[in-house]
């Protein structure tokens, strides 16, 4: 057994899962280049606020935020579409408004991972309506296979394999999203 296999086995309890599709530090080297690009992206007086799209984003959304070496804030949306399964149910539930006001404000959405682009298509008009300054989404992974995306992410992680992927957020069934890299669970 190798020592990723090991550590496999340690995080979901002898449960053996797939392949490391992206390992931690592959992960936190990425995320610190977003975080300097963004950084980079807006002016220094910009008002800049970070939405994380709970749960998925929130391990990303914790190492994003830190390598963003500028003044910003940070609330959530909480969305549903997915349920337990691993196929996208279609319709996007808002189970959390955040109260941060966004006029005039520059909104940044931080999201796992852009499958079939029905939740950014169903959220991002409602945020652009509410008369920000600029709405700009950073996906940690895209999939690429959203047919139609009306939201097209400024900042992408990785193009990611069309695959169910777990870890770093990304769960199934609730589980493995405490895997500190990101991985395809054998089905
Ligand atoms: P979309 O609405 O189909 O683009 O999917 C967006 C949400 O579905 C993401 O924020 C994830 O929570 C979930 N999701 C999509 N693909 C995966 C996956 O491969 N693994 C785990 N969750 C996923
Ligand atoms: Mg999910």
């Amino acid at each position: 057994m190798t020592a990723a296999e090991r550590e496999f086995e340690e995080y979901t309890g002898g449960e053996p899962l797939g392949r490391i599709v992206y390992s931690a530090s592959e992960i936190a080297a990425r995320v610190a280049g977003m975080g300097a690009e963004i950084a980079a992206a807006y002016p220094p007086d910009a008002d800049i606020l970070l939405l994380g799209l709970l749960k998925g984003s929130f391990v990303f959304l914790g190492d994003l935020v830190r390598q963003i070496r500028r003044p910003l804030q940070v609330d959530f949306l909480v969305a549903s579409s997915y349920g337990t399964g691993t196929k996208s149910s279609g319709s996007v539930e808002l189970l959390y408004d955040p109260r941060a006001p966004m006029a005039g404000r520059h909104i940044i959405i931080v999201e796992d991972i852009v499958d079939s682009g029905t939740t950014l298509n169903q959220l991002c008009g409602g945020i652009a309506d509410r008369d920000p300054a600029s709405v700009e989404i950073c996906a940690l992974l895209h999939k690429r296979i959203a047919p139609d995306l009306e939201w097209e992410p400024r900042w992408v992680g990785f193009d990611a394999p069309n695959e169910f992927l777990v870890g770093y957020g990304l769960d199934h069934g609730e589980d493995f999203r405490h895997l500190p890299f990101i991985a395809c669970p054998r089905t």
